[in-house]
């Protein structure tokens, strides 16, 4: 009996999820957050850590952290001398963020108010950065790309993260994206509807 309440929550929160995820609506609003914390099929942290590979004493960038499901994740893993920042639109998201961080006493993340078409950094300012389900959400992602190559460190990398919904980037139109932005795709992992892809600054010439 209380399997069955069990599965039928989960299954509750599922398709209330994917509802919300197939929305129009960009920025995704902040009054549905807490159905971000669902995490999404394929989409795991273990699949982004391993495109991602966070170390010790890296600055790290996160683009549209929403409730912060892979940034409380990541953040531990870059140490007391490693810095998160993370950047979004939407202020409610930071706050939060912020907020679930200091429950956990991570301390190293840095939150700013900007749009990723317009980052408020100097130029290769990051050993690494990442987005997950947020592109799509961009009107612009040219730009948003061009200035993840910016302030990337020559060496740097960058994780997309892209799922089935309205917003869906395919595969082929990042890689396009990410040429054009001065970027080249490494790795990938998971299926077409829901995959990580990762990319490097090409070499300058
Ligand atoms: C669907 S949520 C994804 C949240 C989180 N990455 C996850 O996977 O659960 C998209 C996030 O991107 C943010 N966002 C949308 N457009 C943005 C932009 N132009 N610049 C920065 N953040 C943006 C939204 O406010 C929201 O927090």
């Amino acid at each position: 009996m209380r399997a069955a309440g069990i599965m039928a929550a989960s299954a509750g929160a599922l398709a209330a999820g994917a509802a919300v995820l197939l929305t129009d609506r960009a920025p995704y609003p902040s009054g549905q957050r807490r159905l971000l914390d669902v995490p999404l099929p394929l989409l795991t942290r273990r699949r982004l850590d391993a495109l991602l590979q966070p170390r010790a004493g890296e600055h790290m960038l996160e683009i549209g952290p929403g409730t912060g499901l892979q940034s409380l994740h990541v953040a531990p893993q870059l140490g007391v001398g490693g810095q998160l920042s993370i950047v979004d639109v939407q202020e409610q998201m930071l706050a939060h963020v912020l907020g679930r961080a200091e429950e956990r006493s991570i301390a190293n993340i840095t939150a700013h108010q900007a749009d990723a078409r317009a980052l408020p950094f100097t130029d290769a300012q990051f050993d690494a950065a990442y987005l997950v389900t947020v592109l799509g959400e961009i009107p612009g992602r040219l730009a948003a790309m061009t200035e993840l190559r910016r302030v990337l460190k020559p060496g740097g990398r960058l994780v997309v993260g892209e799922f089935a919904d309205r917003h869906h980037v395919t595969l082929a139109t990042l890689v396009r994206l990410a040429n054009d932005a001065g970027l080249h795709l490494v790795r990938r992992s998971g299926v077409p509807l829901a995959y990580y892809a990762a990319f490097v600054p090409c070499p300058a010439g």
